[in-house]
């Protein structure tokens, strides 16, 4: 792959830029602290506005790495910060990267997210030459699973009982994953 890092994109609505620190405020009130936002991901909602600015220090430090791809997302409309989408896991070998995402629920249902994947998913075919574009959602989480299918990724498969929830229970996962050729038939 041609790594570039996280450089500015651009579609109809939406600005995919680097995190600064002057964006701590809107990610605190937007998304960090929603609940129905964390519901699905890793991290709890941020009990102090100290933890956004931790989180978007240390992303900002990341920002070196070229292959450091991790944007705001700006919605132009409201010219504020919404949310954010990332590659990760991403494998040089394989040519493959894999997609996170998320956004503050006021914003849901827009099709947003499915504008942000689509930039995010020509910028690492285009520009990165990957191959594969994974990404995956615990199967209760109906809207991320859509945003996948809405960009035309592929269902690949069930991890069963891979994601442990915030109440402790596991739940399965299911993968999708769109490949450089299928994404070239879509233009
Ligand atoms: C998942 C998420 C990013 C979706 O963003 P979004 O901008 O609302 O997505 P879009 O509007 O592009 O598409 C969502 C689709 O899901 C549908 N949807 C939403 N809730 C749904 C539900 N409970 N059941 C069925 N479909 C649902 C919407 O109708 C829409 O489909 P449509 O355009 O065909 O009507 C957003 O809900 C989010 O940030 N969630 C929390 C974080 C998260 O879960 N991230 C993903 C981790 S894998």
């Amino acid at each position: 792959m041609e790594h570039k890092g996280t450089v500015r994109l651009e579609s109809e609505r939406l600005i995919l830029r680097r995190f600064e620190m002057s964006d701590v405020d809107a990610m605190y009130a937007n998304w960090a602290t929603d609940l129905k936002t964390t519901k699905y991901l890793r991290w709890n909602p941020h009990e102090s506005k100290m933890v956004t600015a931790e989180y978007v220090s240390g992303v900002i430090s990341l920002y070196i790495n070229p292959m450091t791809y991790n944007w705001i997302i700006e919605f132009k409309d409201e010219n504020t910060v919404i949310g954010s989408i990332d590659f990760h896991a991403i494998s040089d070998r394989d040519e493959r990267l894999e997609l996170g995402f998320c956004m503050g629920s006021r914003w849901w249902n827009r099709g947003l997210m499915t504008e942000a994947v689509r930039t995010a998913i020509g910028f690492a075919f285009r520009e990165l030459k990957a191959h594969k574009i994974g990404a995956s959602y615990e199967e209760e989480n109906v809207a991320s699973g859509k945003v996948m299918m809405k960009n035309k990724m592929i269902y690949e498969g069930r991890l069963r009982e891979h994601y442990r929830k915030h109440d402790g229970t596991f739940s399965d996962v299911l993968y999708y994953g769109i490949m450089r050729d299928e994404w070239e038939k879509l233009k």
